[in-house]
């Protein structure tokens, strides 16, 4: 029985003072971390304040991405080993967002994914189709891709430490969700990819959030599937009330 995974990604929405205030309201209503992981991933500049309001709650900070090395002239980057300073728990790594307007790449996004977890951070690897390859039977084809290149040269007991989020790129932000059905369906692909690379255990391990318009109306219907272990959400995530609501289903499921 795989622990659901409940995350926000607030993108680059919340002034500062919005983002506390909505973690000082969330973090004493938090459901037991025994019945669901709840993550919250914040812009950068706002994360050691989070961190610090959370602590000692069951909420969890993540960030929205990261570069692979630990220190460089990198202007503008973040290390992982500074997010492991303060104490983030989760990042998200190759967002669709990234890699479509930031063009992050596959080999990218597997030095992330390595570099995570050398700093004990929990990476949270994003794969998803556009509507095109949707439309062209691709569906598969495309995330097998993204999910072997992301996986590429680790053991098996490291894989148990990551989540993977299928995304289709056409649902976000857009109001239009993928069917439970079909969400199952191709996050139950990712998990054969998995369990090819990694074998049965790992596959069984590895949690799987989908990702695309969640929201409370639909959060049961998409977590009562069998690959289903959690979702990323962007826009409900930003309401206090609404993500609560998700954890709510989330420690029902
Ligand atoms: P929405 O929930 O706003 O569709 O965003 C999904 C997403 O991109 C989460 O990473």
């Amino acid at each position: 029985m795989r622990k659901p995974i409940l995350a926000g990604n607030w993108k680059m929405y919340k002034s500062f003072d919005e983002a506390v205030q909505f973690v000082e309201a969330v973090r004493d209503a938090i459901p037991s971390e025994e019945k669901v992981d709840a993550v919250v991933c914040a812009p950068a500049i706002y994360l050691p304040t989070l961190v610090d309001i959370a602590t000692e709650t069951d909420l969890a900070i993540g960030a929205q991405n990261m570069h692979f090395e630990d220190e460089g002239a990198f202007t503008g980057e973040i290390s992982p080993a500074q997010l492991a300073s303060i104490h983030v728990d989760y990042v998200i790594l190759g967002h669709s967002e990234r890699r479509e307007m930031f063009n992050e790449t596959d080999e990218a996004v597997n030095k992330k994914v390595r570099a995570a977890l050398q700093h004990g951070i929990v990476p949270i690897i994003c794969c998803g189709e556009t509507l095109a390859e949707r439309e062209a039977g691709n569906t598969v084809k495309k995330v097998e891709g993204q999910i072997r290149a992301a996986l590429e040269g680790f053991t098996a007991e490291e894989v148990f430490h990551m989540v993977i989020a299928y995304e289709p790129i056409w649902a976000i932000g857009t109001g239009k969700t993928a069917s439970a059905d079909d969400a199952n369906e191709t996050c139950g692909e990712i998990r054969k990819v998995v369990e090819s690379l990694y074998g049965t255990e790992a596959a069984q391990a590895i949690r799987i959030q989908y990702g695309g318009s969640v929201k409370p109306e639909n959060i049961e219907e998409l977590l009562a599937k069998e690959h289903i272990d959690g979702a990323l959400v962007g826009g409900a995530s930003l309401d206090v009330d609404s993500y609560l609501k998700l954890l709510e289903a989330g420690k029902d499921a």
